[in-house]
């Protein structure tokens, strides 16, 4: 499966949602995340990403957020369509912490 990771928080772009063949996103306030169960490993979103927020799970140091995919992807809704990016995305896409910073 792939895995959406901290890159996402505070900007999701969703470029990735509109390639995606089995609408595997789920959306949070501050990010997406990918259902790994409904994922067909196909790897079309992730060169989609502006940020590269999204890398297989088969990358070392994923582990937390391939938990955390799961997990979200349980209780968040569909997106299934593309939609703008979060109004400060630009400003953010390049910071680092944003779990401990912004993610609840
Ligand atoms: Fe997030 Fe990148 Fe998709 S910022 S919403 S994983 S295109």
């Amino acid at each position: 499966t792939y895995v959406v990771n901290e890159k996402c928080i505070k900007c999701k772009y969703t470029d990735c949602v509109e390639v995606c063949p089995v609408d595997c996103f789920y959306e949070g306030e501050n990010m997406l995340v990918i259902h790994p169960d409904e994922c067909i490993d196909c790897g079309v979103c992730e060169p989609e990403c502006p940020v590269d927020a999204i890398k297989p799970d088969t990358e070392s140091g994923l582990e937390k957020w391939l938990e955390l995919n799961r997990k979200f992807s349980e209780s968040w809704p569909n997106i299934t369509s593309k939609k703008d990016a979060l109004p400060d995305a630009d400003a953010h896409k390049d910071e680092s912490e944003k779990f401990q910073k912004y993610f609840s």
